[in-house]
C-alpha cells in the first residue's frame, strides 16, 4: 500500500494546489507542512499570527518559511469575506454582527478562503471535532446538486488490498436516498483512486435472510442507484462477510454481482461505519486515511483528532488531487 501512498504524493505534485490550514500553530500541521513543502505536494496557507506561528515552528525546529500566512487581524479581504458571509447567511437570521464574529473563527475564515477562491481546498480537524470543521463548509462551500447528502469516505489500506468505507462521518442516519449518494460519490472516489468500484450494501441481513425496516431502507437504496446508475456494480442488500469472502458469498449470495470481491462498502448508518473502520484500523491493522468529504461543491477535508503528521500529509495530497480535477 505503500506503492498508493506514493502514487498520490506524485499526483499531487504534478499539480500543486493552494491549501488552507487553520490550524495553525498545531505542532503536528507545522510537521506536514514543513514535509509538504518539502515535497511540493501542496502551496500550503496556515491561518493565525505571524509571531504565534513563528515561535511555534522554531520550538519544533521545522523550516516553514516558505509558507503563506493570513493573520485575520491584518488579513486585506476581511471586511470583504464578513458582508459576503453575512449574504450567505442573512436568511438564517444572522446579524453584521455575528458574521463579523463568526468570521474571526479560523475554520469560518479557511473556509471562505475556499469559497472565494484564495485557496483551492481546506484541511482541519486535529484540534476540532468533525462537526465544527464541516458546519462552515456545510453552511458556505455548500453541496454539488441541491438536496445532495454531504459524506465521508475513509480509504482502508492493508497490506494487499485498498477498500473504501462509507458514511464513517457525516450523516448519522441516512435514508434510502442518501445511501444512494453516498454510495454512487464513493464509487467515484474509488474510480479516482485507480479502483474500478465493486461495491457492497451492507446489513445484517443477506438478500432477504431477515427482514426489518433497516433491511428495507438498505434495499430501497440498492433500487435507487440501480435506477440512477444501471452500469454500476452494485450488490445488497448483504453482510459484511458475503461482501469480502468468496465462500460465504457463494453460500449466501449465489449469482449476486457481489461475489466477495468488493471493495466498496456502504454501511446502513455512521453508528456501523464509525466503529467498523476504527475496529479495522486498531484490530485489523489497517492505515485509515480520511475521512474525504463527498459531495462539496470544493474540497474540505477532516482529520482525525488522533491523526499524526504523516497523515496530515497524505490527506493534504489527496486534497490536492480533488482540487486538481477542480469540480
Ligand atoms: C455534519 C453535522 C455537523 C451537521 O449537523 P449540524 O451542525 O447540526 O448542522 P445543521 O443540521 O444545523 O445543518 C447545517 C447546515 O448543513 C446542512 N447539512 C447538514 N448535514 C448535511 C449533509 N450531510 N449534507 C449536506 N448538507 C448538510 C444543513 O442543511 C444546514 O444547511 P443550512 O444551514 O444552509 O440550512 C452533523 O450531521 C454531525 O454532527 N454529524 C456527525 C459528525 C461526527 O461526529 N462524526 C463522527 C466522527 S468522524
Amino acid at each position: 500500500m505503500q506503492k498508493f501512498l506514493k502514487q498520490i504524493l506524485k499526483k499531487a505534485k504534478s499539480d500543486p494546489q493552494r491549501i488552507v490550514f487553520p490550524e495553525g500553530t498545531e505542532p503536528r500541521v507545522l510537521k506536514a507542512v514543513s514535509k509538504i513543502l518539502k515535497l511540493k505536494i501542496a502551496k500550503p496557507i496556515l491561518l493565525g499570527d505571524e509571531k504565534a506561528i513563528a515561535k511555534a515552528a522554531k520550538k519544533l525546529k521545522v523550516n516553514i518559511k516558505n509558507a503563506q500566512i493570513v493573520n485575520p487581524a491584518t488579513f486585506p479581504r476581511f471586511k470583504e469575506y464578513c458582508d459576503k458571509f453575512f449574504k450567505l447567511r442573512k436568511h438564517k437570521g444572522i446579524t453584521p454582527q455575528q458574521a463579523t464574529q463568526t468570521m474571526k473563527d479560523l475554520e469560518y475564515l479557511g473556509t471562505m478562503m475556499v469559497y472565494m477562491d484564495d485557496a483551492d481546498g481546506l484541511v482541519s480537524g486535529s484540534t476540532h471535532s468533525t462537526a465544527d470543521t464541516v458546519r462552515p463548509a456545510l453552511q458556505i462551500i455548500k453541496t454539488h446538486s441541491k438536496f445532495h447528502k454531504v459524506s465521508g469516505v475513509f480509504l482502508m489500506m492493508l497490506d494487499n488490498k485498498l477498500l473504501l468505507f462509507a458514511d464513517a462521518a457525516i450523516e448519522i442516519q441516512p435514508e434510502p436516498r442518501d445511501l444512494a449518494d453516498i454510495a454512487i460519490d464513493s464509487a467515484n472516489n474509488a474510480k479516482r483512486f485507480g479502483l474500478k468500484p465493486r461495491v457492497a450494501m451492507l446489513s445484517f441481513s443477506t438478500k432477504g435472510s431477515a427482514n426489518h425496516p433497516l433491511v428495507q431502507k438498505v434495499r430501497d437504496a440498492v433500487k435507487i442507484i440501480k435506477r440512477r446508475k444501471p452500469n454500476l456494480p452494485v450488490d445488497g442488500e448483504m453482510q459484511v462477510d458475503a461482501a469480502l469472502v468468496p465462500k460465504v458469498a457463494k453460500l449466501k449470495n449465489r449469482g449476486g454481482k457481489i461475489q466477495g470481491n468488493a471493495n466498496v462498502l456502504i454501511f446502513p448508518d455512521l453508528g456501523a461505519a464509525n466503529i467498523a473502520y476504527k475496529l479495522v484500523e486498531r484490530l485489523g491493522g489497517a492505515t485509515a486515511v480520511g475521512p474525504i468529504l463527498q459531495g462539496l461543491k470544493k474540497p474540505v477535508n477532516d482529520l482525525s483528532r488522533g491523526c499524526s503528521a504523516d497523515d496530515i500529509v497524505d490527506v493534504t495530497a489527496i486534497t490536492v488531487i480533488e482540487a486538481q480535477h477542480n469540480w
